[in-house]
């Protein structure tokens, strides 16, 4: 008897196949592996360059654009830089909204490339931010000195989205000709998004996260104001210069060189995923996914125990979901993850890395091709976990989450 209590004791738990609940890199559709797996393409002429055409008006269908749309080989943090050389020359002001780690590291992107950055406090990093902070600021600034608005629509560090559409308003109604920019890496294709209606005029994400293509492709949508901005930005060099990519006559001029040959076949099948449920659909569903997740929340909940970060659900993406688990639960809570096969996300720039707070958040990622029974696994990966640390929890989320989706 005592042989097999220790040997359920010492169960290997986390035998089967592993689950990355992770805001990014997302789940890789097997359609687009198996895309993928091919030898080397020609690159000259037949099914890759009729393939890499079709890609263009498909992307742009899901940024809802009309304008222009260029792929980069890069991550976001390329996307990033792509979309501000474009438009900016050296020592232009751009504002930031301060929306988490996210915001912050955009800013220092731009800092590095000799702009000047007003980082723009909303005070609060578990609510939206209020778009009109943006027009005050803007309705300040007379001489029109800043050139740009960058504004992360989701911040996958606080997980807080952001309304752009009222942003767009404010600076309207504050009559400011800035361009607005849109860091869309984790939102595309999960939250909704309209570029056109909304008024963004700079739009840049990444293929891992909504996409569910492996990391290394990114994606910049610009129209014709950014691409007047273009004429006097002199930070735009050869590699980065968004205007022989769009609509090139020679198939090489896409990527200023070789292409990403096997991801441009991942990401036709990833297109061809969303494409065939249609834009709608798919922020339906990450919305009811995330529904799912915050309901299970609301049943956890009790003092001292677990808390969404962003308090009003209206102020929350529906990609990712941070979480607080204050004293280094959180930590300990991946780890208890880990031994049950899931590897969940850490907290980024809540706190200060490797302090005793930082060990404070984590995140479920909810974006790409995650079916119900993984994300109920998931949640109940965390309940197994909030059990065995002892945390107080009001009652069973599985269960209510297994509500949410019946
Ligand atoms: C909102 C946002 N912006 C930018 C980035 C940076 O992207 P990458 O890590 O691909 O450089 C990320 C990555 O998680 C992100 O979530």
């Amino acid at each position: 008897m005592d042989d097999l209590a220790h040997t359920h004791a010492d169960a290997d738990l986390s035998r089967g196949a592993h689950v990355v609940a992770i805001p990014g890199p997302s789940m890789v559709p097997d359609a687009v592996l198996r895309a993928m797996h091919r030898p080397s393409p020609n690159i000259y002429q037949g099914e890759l360059v009729d393939l890499t055409h079709s890609l263009i008006p498909d992307l742009k269908r899901v940024a809802r654009t009309e304008h222009h749309a260029t792929i980069y080989i890069g991550n976001g943090h390329a996307a990033w830089e792509a979309g501000l050389v474009n438009t900016h020359a050296r020592g232009d002001l751009v504002l930031v909204p301060d929306t988490g780690n996210f915001a912050q590291n955009w800013a220092g992107t731009a800092r590095g490339l000799g702009l000047r950055v007003e980082m723009l406090e909303g005070g609060d990093d578990r609510a939206a931010f209020d778009p009109a902070i943006i027009g005050a600021r803007l309705r300040d600034d007379a001489d029109h000195e800043i050139r740009s608005v960058l504004m992360v629509h989701t911040d996958t560090s606080t997980s807080l989205k952001a309304d752009m559409a009222a942003v767009r308003r404010e600076m309207d109604a504050a009559g400011h000709p800035a361009l607005l920019h849109a860091d869309c890496i984790a939102s595309m294709a999960c939250d909704r998004f309209e570029m056109d209606d909304w008024g963004v005029d700079v739009a840049i994400t990444g293929c891992q996260k909504g996409l569910m293509v492996p990391a290394g492709t990114c994606f910049v949508f610009y129209n014709d104001r950014a691409d007047r901005a273009r004429e006097r930005a002199d930070l735009a060099t050869p590699y980065w210069d968004w205007r022989p990519r769009t609509n090139p006559e020679v198939y090489f001029r896409y990527f200023n060189g070789t292409g990403p040959t096997h991801h441009l076949y991942g990401l036709r099948a990833a297109l061809d995923l969303l494409m065939d449920e249609g834009m709608e659909r798919v922020w339906a569903r990450h919305d009811r996914l995330a529904g799912a997740v915050w309901d299970a929340l609301d049943a956890w909940a009790a003092p001292g125990g677990l808390e969404a970060n962003v308090r009003d659900r209206a102020h929350r993406s529906s990609a990712v979901t941070t979480l607080r688990l204050d004293d280094g639960r959180a930590t300990r809570l991946r780890e208890a993850a880990e031994t049950l096969g899931t590897t969940l996300g850490i907290g980024v720039g809540m706190a200060p890395l490797g302090t005793p707070e930082w060990h404070g958040f984590f995140r479920i990622g909810h974006m790409g091709h995650l079916a119900a029974h993984s994300l109920l696994g998931t949640l109940g990966v965390v309940e197994t976990g909030l059990n065995r640390l002892g945390v107080p929890m009001g009652g069973s989320g599985v269960a209510e989450a297994a509500k949410a989706l019946s």
